[in-house]
């Protein structure tokens, strides 16, 4: 038998509502493999939390999370309780920061019953490799003088070896798909990052003489995403670049409520963290409308990360056959609230066992 210790944190808004009904679909799935169950352990840390205690997460929180075998995070920020900026490095880059999640991986393509703005969806099958510690999110900068002349300094550092790590990741996981890798770059002349994301792209797709390689301006690059999506099979992007075009990755799948996504600790010190392309989505706290999609994709990425691929499939192929039957809910056009969603989910992969 074997056991997984994941951390739960739901965190804000509708994380509160789709993390527990993943970990209801995660409950079934290990009822229908019978060899695996999971030991959920609970953590509120949120904006509530830092309400009422004056930060993100206690002193120990990463004390308290290393040893899990896995992190499950719903969404961070609530901008009416906590500016983002506070919330966002007291627990979700803090979390990837700390547990060196240097790689980011964003799984994107449609399912069967979700429309797609796109004309050919089966076009879009695709997985993007985010530089998920560097590039523009660095903490070096800052706010300078006052008033009239105040001025905002952000310097984005790329480092030769994490630069490196995520292109690897990259061709490592194209040599297990359909063999190419895009690189997102902007190295038309006037950012001095990217000439060098290019030259060590260049230098690393070298020791990969198998797999196919291009490069794209991101602008470009966000175009063909929607007009010529077939081009693409796995794309390194850095930090930001890869936190723009998931959000347009989830839009072209038909809503960001089905994204997911994994925050990848690559040296195993650490626990790796699952959580969906998705925020908080304030507009919709309450309603019982959240997708859970994203989220159970998400525990799916889990289940793969930890060598349980096969039963990661069953379970998405039980999702895409709910979605394909229309129960969906109204982000993609449905009229089902998530505990439907949840609940049809769980009665048909029940139905495997
Ligand atoms: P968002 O993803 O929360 O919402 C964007 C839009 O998508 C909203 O209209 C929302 O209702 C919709 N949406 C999102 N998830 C959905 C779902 N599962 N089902 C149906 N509709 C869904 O992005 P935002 O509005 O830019 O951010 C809101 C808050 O979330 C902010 O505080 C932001 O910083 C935070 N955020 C956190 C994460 C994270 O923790 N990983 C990611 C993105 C944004
Ligand atoms: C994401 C989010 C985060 C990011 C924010 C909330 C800091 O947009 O996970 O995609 O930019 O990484
Ligand atoms: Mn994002």
């Amino acid at each position: 038998m074997k056991q997984l210790k994941i951390a739960s944190i739901p965190g804000d808004g509708i994380g509160k509502e789709v993390v527990p009904a993943a970990i209801d679909v995660l409950k079934a799935v290990s009822e229908v493999h019978g060899g695996l169950q999971f030991e959920f352990t609970d953590f509120p840390y949120s904006c509530e939390y830092y309400l009422e205690h004056g930060a993100m997460m206690p002193e120990d929180g990463l004390e308290r999370l290393k040893d899990f075998d896995s992190i499950f995070l719903g969404a961070v920020g609530n901008e009416k309780l906590v500016p983002d900026h506070v919330s966002l490095w007291g627990l979700l880059i803090k979390l990837r920061r700390e547990f060196e999640q240097q790689i980011n991986i964003r799984p994107a393509k449609v399912l069967n019953g979700i429309q797609s703005p796109l004309v050919n969806p089966k076009d879009f099958d695709l997985i993007v490799v985010r530089e998920n510690s560097e590039g523009e999110y660095s903490e070096v900068g800052g706010r300078i003088f006052r008033e009239e002349d105040e001025i905002a300094i952000q310097n984005n550092i790329f480092s030769r070896k994490g630069t490196e790590r995520a292109m690897h990741y990259a061709f490592d996981l194209a040599s297990k798909r359909n063999k190419h890798v895009t690189s997102a770059t902007k190295s038309n002349g006037i950012v001095h990052s990217m000439p060098f994301w290019d030259e060590v792209f260049q230098d690393v797709a070298k020791q990969y003489p198998e797999i196919g390689t291009d490069k794209q301006h991101i602008d470009a690059l966000t175009a063909f995403f929607v007009t010529h999506p077939d081009r693409f099979d796995v794309i390194v992007a850095s930090n930001l670049f890869g936190d723009i075009l998931t959000d347009l990755g989830a839009a072209v799948m038909g809503s960001i409520g089905i994204a997911p996504a994994g925050n990848i600790n690559v040296n195993g010190k650490y626990p790796s963290m699952f959580e969906p392309v998705h925020g908080s989505a304030p507009d919709i706290i309450g309603k019982g409308v959240a997708n859970p999609i994203g989220q159970i994709w998400t525990a799916k990425m889990m289940l793969d990360h930890h060598g349980e691929d096969e039963i990661g499939k069953v379970l998405l192929d039980v999702v895409e056959s709910t979605t394909a039957d229309g129960i969906i809910t109204p982000d993609i056009g449905g009229k089902h609230s998530t505990q439907e969603v949840t609940d049809e989910i769980i009665k048909r992969l029940k139905a495997k066992a």
